[in-house]
């Protein structure tokens, strides 16, 4: 294989997804962070055409930073496979099932971890609720919080079901956990650490998300060791579960001593201030620094 520094890598981002201009953020920075690092990149935004524009653009390696949709889910990744080319973080099954948040509550609660009772709706005509309000209603494949909302009065139920149902059925009914929201940063093997996230909003919607100022961020989260210990664990056994690699942020809540997993992010916010450059750096990894192991590691895997 060539030297590292001459494989050209393409930067894929943009994509179709709602979380289109996030992704090209993310995307800006990665670009320029393997410039800085002497790479031979280059930034794409691809849409529809990626596979054409993959041709084209005869890169070696593709550094994905598309969030959601077909960027996410398995499907980008099943065409660079095709293609013979190496791509950043998990492979197929990984990323679809990571996309899925049934299928990874499934490999979740086989892995032994805890996450919040649901039940899945199929319709809009839901006329019994197993749980108290408030309750979580969510698509089952979107991201960014995205068709997400809380319910606390059954009026608003049918609304909610069908804002999720949006992005298709079923949609996810789960029971309203009252804690704190803590994600965790893992790198392969490594537990990078962890961050705790206030949104000063009713929850870490796509505004507390994407909007300076309306959450605080507590790095590293302000909890006993131990418990940060046990968090750091649940997120790594979530990761192998679903068969992730690379880079990837799960997401945990915590309710006394209680972890529930919500989810694993296999493409990250990859922005400066995003969540996992961030918890990066507890384990002494600037942003440069993350981006040239995550291609490391990439190599390594490709060359197995
Ligand atoms: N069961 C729950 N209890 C309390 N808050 C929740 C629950 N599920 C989701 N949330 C809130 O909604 C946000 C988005 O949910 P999540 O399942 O992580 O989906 P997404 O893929 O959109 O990030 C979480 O960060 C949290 O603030
Ligand atoms: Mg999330």
């Amino acid at each position: 294989m060539k030297m590292l520094r001459q494989m050209k890598i393409g930067v894929l981002s943009g994509g179709v997804s709602a979380e289109r201009e996030v992704s090209l953020k993310s995307g800006e920075a990665v670009y320029r962070a393997l410039l800085r690092r002497g790479y031979n990149a280059v930034f794409m935004d691809v849409g529809r055409d990626a596979c054409e524009q993959i041709k084209q653009s005869g890169i070696e390696m593709a550094f994905l930073v598309l969030h959601g949709g077909w960027g996410e889910n398995g499907a980008i990744q099943g065409m660079l496979e095709i293609m013979g080319i190496p791509y950043t973080g998990s492979g197929v099954l990984a990323s679809a099932l990571s996309m899925d948040k049934v299928a990874s509550k499934r490999l979740f609660m086989q892995a032994g971890l805890k996450v919040p009772e649901f039940f899945l709706a199929s319709s809009l005509d839901v006329e019994q609720m197993p749980f108290e309000l408030p309750v979580v209603v969510k698509p089952s494949s979107e991201g960014s919080s995205v068709g997400v909302s809380i319910v606390e009065q059954w009026e608003d139920f049918q609304r909610a079901l069908s804002a999720a149902a949006r992005y298709g059925w079923p949609v996810i009914v789960e029971r309203y956990i009252r804690g704190r929201e803590i994600q965790i940063g893992i790198l392969e093997d490594e537990v990078l650490g962890g961050v705790e996230v206030r949104p000063k909003r009713k929850f870490y919607d796509y505004t507390a998300k994407y909007t300076p100022g309306s959450t605080e961020y507590i790095l590293p989260p302000e909890i006993p060791p131990g418990i940060y210990e046990q968090c750091k664990q649940a997120a790594l056994r979530a990761h192998r579960a679903l068969g992730c690699s690379g880079a990837t942020r799960v997401d945990l809540l915590l309710k006394d001593e209680d972890i529930y997993v919500l989810e694993v992010n296999t493409i990250p916010g990859m922005t400066e201030t995003s969540l996992l450059p961030k918890i990066a750096t507890l384990a002494g990894y600037d942003f440069d620094d993350l981006i040239e192991r995550i291609i490391e590691i990439t190599i390594k895997r490709f060359r197995k």
